[in-house]
């Protein structure tokens, strides 16, 4: 049935699970029909969105039959879960990251192809206007041949202590992000990791990925006191800023001091000022973009760009292994 609308369910009525309620309720293509949360107190989350609540998600999934869910469990319940929707045809966005281990990823993905399931991971900074804006400029040309890219994802400590290390939980976008960008994987990842405020885990690290004359370098933590989540790109013909939070992205072309060094004045106005052009993107929240796409996809639209599991089982692995690395 093309373009009608989905009913929609999630399940954890979280954190993160209360933005995709949020959402779903706002977009035209969404029925939000229940939740499901163990945790009974969430209950007024789907009275605010009309929409049935359940504490058991087995319950909800059979009772109500949605077409398509949202899993918004701690990670360490993706894999059942997930598993026990795709074995009743229903399509499946997990947030990130896709599983606990490469093999439950794995064991998804074999899943999901089996039963004919849409299946996608909430690797939700892929949906941020910037995002789709730099690639389109990377894969344009527009910065040469890219050398490296620069993350940056730091915040004050969470109120409630994340029950996974910074890596698992902070990095894992910008690695994915990075390997998007580039179109490939790394061939070497190193990593540094210390513990400030975390009562187990490190709460702070640095992480290198070499792909082979480029390189992707990423710093994530729980203790900068002011929260920045920016990226930026040198390529052999100029350099890309982006703030993922202002959504503002900025473009230099590369400026070779052509005229002959007339001393530090002229060096400062070169190199000092170089031309940069600001690039409009039109403001969205992310994870509106990124449901959007889920239901386009379901409708049938192959057109909708969904983060393929496999890239974000790539990225869990990393990640993974750069937590071996400093561990
Ligand atoms: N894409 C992003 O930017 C982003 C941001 C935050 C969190 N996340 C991901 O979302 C997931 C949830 O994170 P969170 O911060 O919302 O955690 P949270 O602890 O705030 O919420 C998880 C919810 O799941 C419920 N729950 C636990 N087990 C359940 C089960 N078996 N059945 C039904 N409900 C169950 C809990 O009661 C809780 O309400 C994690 O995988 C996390 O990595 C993604």
């Amino acid at each position: 049935m093309p373009n009608h609308k989905i009913r929609v369910a999630v399940i954890g009525g979280g954190n993160m699970g209360k933005n995709h309620m949020r959402n779903y309720s706002l977009l035209p293509g969404a029925d939000l029909v229940a939740l499901a949360d163990i945790n009974p107190a969430t209950k007024i989350l789907a009275d605010e969105y009309g929409a049935q609540y359940f504490t058991d998600y087995q319950k909800m999934l059979s009772e109500t039959k949605p077409e398509a869910v949202s899993i918004v469990v701690p990670t360490t319940f993706h894999a059942e879960v997930a598993e026990y929707a795709m074995k009743r045809g229903i399509h499946v966005l997990l947030e990130k990251p896709i599983a606990s281990t490469v093999k439950e990823a794995d064991e998804l993905i074999k899943l999901a192809e089996k039963n004919s399931i849409i299946f996608t991971v909430g690797h939700i900074e892929r949906y941020n206007p910037i995002i789709i804006k730099l690639k389109t400029m990377v894969d344009e040309g527009k910065i040469g041949k890219i050398t490296s890219i620069v993350c940056k994802r730091v915040g004050g400590f969470p109120a409630i202590e994340p029950k996974t290390d910074v890596i698992i939980d902070l990095a894992v976008h910008d690695i994915d992000i990075i390997s998007f960008l580039l179109g490939k994987q790394p061939t070497k990842i190193f990593s540094h990791g210390s513990r400030t405020h975390h009562t187990k885990q490190i709460d702070s690290a640095e992480i290198l990925m070499d792909y082979g004359g480029a390189s992707g370098f990423i710093q994530a933590n729980w203790l900068t006191p002011v929260k920045i989540r920016t990226i930026s790109l040198t390529g052999s013909t100029g350099y890309l800023e982006g703030n993922y939070i202002t959504q503002e992205l900025e473009y230099y072309k590369h400026n070779m001091i052509k005229t002959p060094n007339k001393g530090f004045s002229n060096f400062v106005t070169n190199m000092g000022e170089p031309k940069k052009e600001v690039i409009k993107v039109d403001f969205e929240e992310p994870l509106a973009v990124e449901l959007k796409a889920f239901l386009a996809r379901i409708n049938g639209d192959k057109q909708s760009h969904l983060v393929n599991p496999r890239d974000a089982r790539e990225a869990l692995r990393l990640a993974l292994e750069a937590v071996k690395k400093y561990e």
